[in-house]
């Protein structure tokens, strides 16, 4: 009973904070539609990171990845094998924008801007 009460409690103050959130959210059609393109950091090559990786899954699958540059050119291989569609220079553009955002943070440091 006590337990249940703090619980309720809880659910209640919750609901308050974040009742905007709460309320986008519950839509499902909001869900997929929301998540995809801004889980991506913002730079060059975002839009088309989140086009072209997007097409079969969505990109918040990777987006919490870091990998080096070798890892990801081994994942957009994979993908490619997989039926990823892209011309030679977007899989480049692809490549830089991964390393350079989604990296292991010693290198992402390393790269200068
Ligand atoms: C042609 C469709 C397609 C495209 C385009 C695509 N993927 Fe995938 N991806 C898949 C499939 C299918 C899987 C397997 C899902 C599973 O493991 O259940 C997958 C899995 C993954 C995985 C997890 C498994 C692994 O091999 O690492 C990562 C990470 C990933 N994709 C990243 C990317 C990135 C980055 C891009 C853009 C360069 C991309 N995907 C574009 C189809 C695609």
């Amino acid at each position: 009973m006590f337990v249940a009460r703090i619980a309720l409690t809880v659910c209640l103050t919750l609901g308050v904070a974040g009742g905007t959130a709460m309320a986008l959210s519950r839509t499902p059609e909001n869900q997929d539609a929301a998540a995809p393109i801004s889980s991506l950091p913002e730079g060059e090559g975002q839009a088309l990171t989140a086009e072209v990786c997007g097409q079969c899954h969505s990109v918040g699958m990777f987006a919490n990845q870091r990998k080096s540059r070798d890892e990801w050119n081994a994942t957009i291989g994979r993908m490619i094998e997989k039926g990823m569609e892209a011309e030679e220079d977007e899989l480049y553009a692809i490549s830089d924008y991964l390393t350079e955002k989604l990296g292991k943070s010693d290198q992402a440091a390393s790269i200068p801007s």
